[in-house]
């Protein structure tokens, strides 16, 4: 992603000294201008040109509660005060009841949990956990996903930033995906290739890796029937089904998980980002009552320094508590039709807006400079080139009237906090407005 703010001040102190001893993430160093946030509240945060702009993405589409929720800060400062943090091999009390309450929410018998620090090394613990249950080598993921930056995850990515660390690990193989706007494949059809993939390869797929709505890569939301169908493909198959609810869960798409839109339990879930609204570094693996079992008498060989870390357990205790007792869940569903009728106002007014997909509070609006051919203005290579895009522009101007959004390749990813109002969206949707002036402008004739 461009750096957001279009201004040419220089940068202060604090901005040239990360800009010279830390490493810009996904980057080209010499196009990194960090701007440094001073201030964050509630859907807002404010850089050090004292811009203060809604967070229409929560940042990573991460911060599902908005920035300072009083709650989780202060189950993280009282956990730090009472056990900072112990051996994997001990427990605490946030590590047992996060784990039992994620085998509340979760669906069907999700039972047990696996934790870490991250949505890549939820990921990682997920193929691990696939290959040691099956004693099969492959898994199957699809063309346009992230799966997380370290090696096995990266592998079973299939945008771009895979390419760079090619050829990684072995016995990854990519189908492709549902996305009924810009593939040659109708979505249901891609199911059929699933299918065929899988007779092939014979019986030497562990698991099919897929987000059920696909964040960065597009915001592609399948038909109705395509996970519950998927599920069974790869079961007939000797397959697992993987579900990577790193960015499409904890209450994003108005139900707990993206798998729950679709009624549908994968075999292995995977989660970060909202676990903890971000305010910690926490992964989780959870996996259904039989595979749990498998490892009473196979070793689970694998672990981490902080698996379970009982401070990104207590803050994924109160994220959770915070959804359940506010209601977030049930709000995102009804404040999501709003944004979804203000989006729809921003696609009848801006020819450059091609498609509009998402469910509730998790929602892509899809730039085209010209409708009929859907020629987009980014391409998946823009992903690791150098240079800013047309669409960096329209989220550089929208930053300039009020609002931070992120853009992925050809599509702008709206995430905020479930916590938004109704006016705070209008306002970030007026700023949206004023960005897509620039891809109007831009469109070819
Ligand atoms: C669907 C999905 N899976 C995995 C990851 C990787 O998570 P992390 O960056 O915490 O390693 C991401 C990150 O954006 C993601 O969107």
């Amino acid at each position: 992603m461009a750096p957001q703010e279009s201004s040419d001040q220089a940068l202060n102190q604090i901005e040239q000294m990360d800009q010279k001893h830390v490493f810009g993430t996904w980057s080209y160093q010499s196009e990194v201008e960090p701007t440094q946030i001073v201030e964050a509240n509630g859907v807002r945060f404010t850089d050090s040109r004292e811009n203060t702009v809604i967070d229409f993405s929560g940042q990573l589409m991460c911060l599902n509660l908005g920035h300072s929720a009083e709650r989780v800060e202060d189950a993280v400062t009282q956990q730090v005060s009472e056990a900072e943090y112990v051996s994997p091999s001990y427990t605490t009390e946030a590590r047992a009841k996060l784990g039992k309450k994620l085998a509340d929410v979760t669906p069907g018998n999700l039972t047990k949990t696996f934790f870490s620090t991250s949505g890549t090394e939820a990921n990682e613990a997920a193929i691990k956990i696939a290959r040691f249950y099956t004693g099969k080598e492959k898994i199957l993921s699809r063309y346009r996903s992230y799966h997380g930056a370290t090696y096995g995850s990266i592998s079973v990515t299939g945008d771009p930033r895979r390419l760079a660390s090619e050829p990684g690990i072995p016995g990854t193989i990519k189908a492709p995906d549902p996305y009924a706007y810009g593939s040659t494949l109708d979505p249901m059809e891609s199911l059929d290739y699933i299918d065929e993939m899988l007779a092939l390869e014979g019986d030497t797929v562990a698991a099919v890796l897929v987000e059920p709505i696909v964040g960065s890569n597009g915001i592609l939301v399948p038909p109705d029937e395509y996970l519950p169908r998927l599920k069974e493909i790869a079961h007939d198959h000797g397959a697992l089904l993987i579900c990577d609810e790193v960015m499409a869960g904890f209450g994003r798409t108005g139900e707990w998980f993206g798998s729950d839109v679709f009624d549908v339990t994968p075999d292995i879930m995977t989660m970060a980002k909202g676990l903890t609204s971000a305010y910690q570094p926490l992964g989780a693996t959870i996996v259904t009552d039989e595979i749990a079992d498998h490892f009473e008498d196979n070793m689970l060989t694998h672990g981490h320094t902080y698996a379970g870390h009982p401070v990104a357990c207590a803050a994924g205790l109160a994220a959770i508590k915070t959804y359940e007792e506010e209601n977030l869940i049930e709000r995102a569903a009804d404040i999501g039709r709003y944004l979804e009728d203000r989006i729809e106002d921003l696609a009848d007014s801006h020819p450059s807006v091609g498609d509009t997909r998402g469910v509730g509070l998790f929602r892509g609006i899809e730039l085209t400079q010209h409708p009929e051919r859907r020629e987009p203005f980014g391409e998946r290579e823009d992903k690791v080139s150098k240079g800013s895009t047309v669409l960096d522009e329209v989220t550089a101007t929208a930053y300039d009237e009020g609002a931070y959004v992120a853009n992925m390749i050809n599509t702008l990813i709206i995430a905020p906090p479930l916590t938004i109002t109704e006016d705070e969206i209008d306002e970030a949707i007026a700023a949206l407005d004023s960005g897509l002036s620039v891809s109007d402008n831009a469109m070819s004739r």
